[in-house]
């Protein structure tokens, strides 16, 4: 009687993932240039795990992969849609010779939401290069 299906749990593990989800998406407005944002260490966090191995740890850019502080990655030449998009899907060489982006597997979308925000504060923060 007791008895919970597998695919029961997955439903609830699901909705409570995309709870936990919205409160990060939503707590973004209201935290934004703030030095201890929890997303922001959060954002530090997955880019020095996921990004920095090409963009370095510095965002200046590395052998494999381009400098974030290039006036080619502000938001109004490069969205944050563009950043969704190249981690879901990868990016193609295009304004660079360092080779194809590849997709970067395994982050949620909270952690997507982050590592944007953490990119645009510290873009802010240090400003761009040329
Ligand atoms: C294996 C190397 C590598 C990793 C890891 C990597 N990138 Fe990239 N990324 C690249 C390269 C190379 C380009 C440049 C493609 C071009 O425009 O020529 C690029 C381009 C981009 C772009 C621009 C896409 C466009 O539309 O022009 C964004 C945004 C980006 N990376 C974000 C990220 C973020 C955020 C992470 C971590 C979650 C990440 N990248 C991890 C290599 C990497």
């Amino acid at each position: 009687m007791t008895y919970t299906s597998p695919s029961r749990l997955r439903v609830i593990a699901l909705v409570m993932v995309g709870a936990i989800g919205m409160t990060a998406c939503g707590s973004e407005d209201s935290t934004r240039s703030s030095g201890a944002d929890p997303d922001f260490e959060r954002g530090a966090a997955v880019y020095a795990e996921s990004c920095a191995s090409c963009h370095g740890g510095d965002l200046r850019g590395t052998d494999d992969g381009p400098s974030h502080l290039s006036v080619v990655y502000e938001p109004n030449h490069h969205s944050d849609d563009s950043f969704r998009n190249a981690i879901a899907n990868g990016a193609s060489q295009h304004h660079w010779g360092f080779g194809d982006m590849d997709p970067v597997d395994g982050l949620s979308s909270a952690d997507v939401e982050a590592v944007i925000a953490f990119v645009r504060a510290e873009q802010e923060r240090l400003g761009f290069d040329q």
